[in-house]
């Protein structure tokens, strides 16, 4: 499909909710496995993978192998997104005679392998990958095992042979989750090694420990290792298993067991087990609720701005924002797209780029052409007719659309045919111009109106909110609606630049943490709350949450 950074993003949360409907519906399945592989399978499908929905035999399709099949909900979502059917089937999970089963079923289109008997799906790729190379043909396969799989010896005879027929039309993603059915995978039959005490957080602080690749290495394989939830790395990294030749190759992916619900993340307990009817609602807003840091990198030193994207890449920024201003639309001048450009070598991390010029249909295709991921123009500069031919240039190269709008400014009507289309809406809480300024305090309802207004005109895309947020407002920022956090002076500008964006997700988790116990509240009073709570039994959580509850007089 070769969708953006943005849309895959989209997709992928839209299957994350299918997958909660469809194991909520059965009332079992695997979530847990579905969430850690979320975007690992999303960036297969919606941007390497050739197929066709219509005709899912296509010979020349590529494979996507499932080998931990019981994630056959993840599988199988992402599938209707894809649109090999309907979204509604997923509610068939499990029900006898669907074609969408507990483990992935040939019935269902779009499935290339019987997965469930853990071991074998890589076996069944490399006889795939071999055929492939006799019959010179040029698809590619992409196979997911498990770490907990890899406790199978097949996986090993596998390893060895398909490095011995050098498969280069082969690419296997390892969701290292670190936790299988029973226990962490450590505990059980360590990849790493031997897990001592309860703490999984042990595993993932210690990259030093982390010798997986090593084995896949040493049976000649091409590996690479990644965080196997940021979309960037995963796209980087299968771009170049592509063009390696020769090889097999491994991703290896870290990555959370139930991913993006925080009661799921890290817990053994959710391998196998649906979440309930009553907190299905809540786990479907927590989705809705997923939030970026994005450093808006001229708040440092103007002249050097490759260390202050090292820095925000240092402090595991989400996006950096690169404020571009002309001094015609705003008295100030930044850079143009040549800076970009010459940024764009230091990291993967998508650039938002944020155009405080006149005119920018002129201009965007150069920042399109500097390497820009999305791309945000003001509404006081645009109109009907030159939006909608800066959202063809977008779209046609696959870089993200977004819309800004000045403290002054209402969402123009013009705009409204757009809204489901855009990946970003800016509300400046500063006049735009430069860095350091005061948030103007009637930004909170401002955004919560367009929130609203926004969810009516069926927005998929996030709001981004942009000047003075720091940590004394992003928490309120995030109440209002708003998903995305520039961050000058509050970040770029502090000697710490990651611990103090991490302090700010702790601030942005902390009132997302509240909208989720006021919603459980609202829908079910305390017996819903206590309920909700009990849930979060890994980490900090759960204290946080009680604290909350008490401070609402909710329990
Ligand atoms: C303002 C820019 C903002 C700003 C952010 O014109 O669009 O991105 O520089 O900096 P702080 O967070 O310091 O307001
Ligand atoms: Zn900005």
């Amino acid at each position: 499909m070769g969708l953006n950074y943005y849309q895959i993003k989209k997709n992928v949360r839209k299957a994350r909710k299918l997958v909660i409907k469809g194991t909520t519906a059965a009332g079992s399945g695997h979530p847990g496995g579905s969430f850690s592989m979320a975007e690992i399978i999303g960036c297969i499908l919606y941007k390497f993978l050739k197929y066709d929905p219509k005709n899912p035999l296509w010979e020349d399709r590529d494979r996507l192998v499932l080998s931990k099949g019981h994630a056959s909900p993840g599988l199988f979502s992402n599938l209707a997104v894809a649109g090999y059917f309907d979204e509604s089937e997923v509610e068939d999970l499990r029900k006898l005679g669907s074609r969408l089963q507990g483990h992935p079923d040939l019935r269902c289109p779009g499935v290339e392998f019987c997965g469930g008997s853990l071991g074998i799906g890589l076996s069944f790729s490399i006889g795939g990958a071999l055929a492939a190379k006799i019959d010179g043909k040029k698809h590619h396969i992409f196979t997911i095992i498990g770490d907990g799989e890899s406790n199978e010896g097949q996986v090993w005879e596998a390893a060895m042979t398909a490095s011995k027929y050098k498969l280069d039309n082969l690419t296997v993603i390892l969701d290292r989750n670190f936790i299988q059915q029973d226990s962490y995978t450590e505990r059980i039959m360590p990849l790493d090694e031997e897990l001592i005490g309860d703490d999984i957080s042990e595993m993932w602080k210690d990259a030093g420990r982390w010798k997986v690749g090593d084995k896949w290495r040493s049976f000649g394989w091409n590996v690479t290792e990644i965080d196997g939830h940021r979309i960037e790395q995963i796209i980087s990294a299968i771009d170049s298993t592509l063009q390696t030749k020769g090889t097999p190759s491994m991703i290896v992916a870290r990555t959370i067991k139930g991913k993006a619900v925080e009661h799921m993340e890290d817990n053994p307990k959710w391998h196998g087990v649906a979440p309930k009817p009553e907190i299905a609602p809540l786990i479907d807003l927590e989705l809705d609720c997923q939030f970026m840091i994005a450093p808006s990198i001229i708040a440092g030193d103007m002249t050097n701005l490759e260390t202050e994207v090292r820095k925000a890449v240092h402090g595991r920024a989400d996006y950096i924002h690169l404020d571009v201003m002309d001094g015609v639309f705003v008295p100030n001048t930044t850079f143009d797209h040549t800076k970009i450009k010459e940024l764009r070598p230091i990291t993967e991390i998508p650039f938002d780029a944020h155009l405080m010029i006149n005119e920018p249909v002129k201009h965007v295709q150069n920042y399109v052409d500097a390497g820009s991921d999305i791309i945000t123009v003001h509404a006081e500069v645009c109109n009907e007719s030159s939006f909608g031919e800066i959202r063809d240039i977008l779209k046609s190269n696959k870089v993200g659309l977004g819309l800004a709008l000045n403290p002054q400014t209402d969402l123009p009507s013009w705009s409204y045919k757009f809204i489901p289309e855009l990946d970003q809406l800016i509300v400046m809480s500063v006049v735009p111009g430069k860095s350091g300024q005061k948030y103007i305090e009637t930004t909170h309802e401002k955004t919560r109106k367009l929130a609203k207004t926004l969810s009516d005109k069926k927005f998929e895309g996030f709001i981004e909110a942009d000047g003075g947020v720091d940590l004394s407002n992003a928490g309120a920022c995030f109440s209002d609606g708003a998903r995305v956090f520039v961050g000058g002076s509050a970040i770029i500008g502090q000697p710490d630049v990651r611990n103090t964006i991490s302090n700010f997700r702790k601030k942005i988790l902390h009132a997302r943490r509240k909208l989720l116990i006021n919603k459980a509240y609202e829908l079910g009073g305390t017996d819903l709350v206590n309920k909700w709570i009990d849930l979060h039994i890994i980490g900090e959580k759960k204290n946080e949450l009680i604290q909350i509850a008490k401070e609402a007089s909710y329990v």
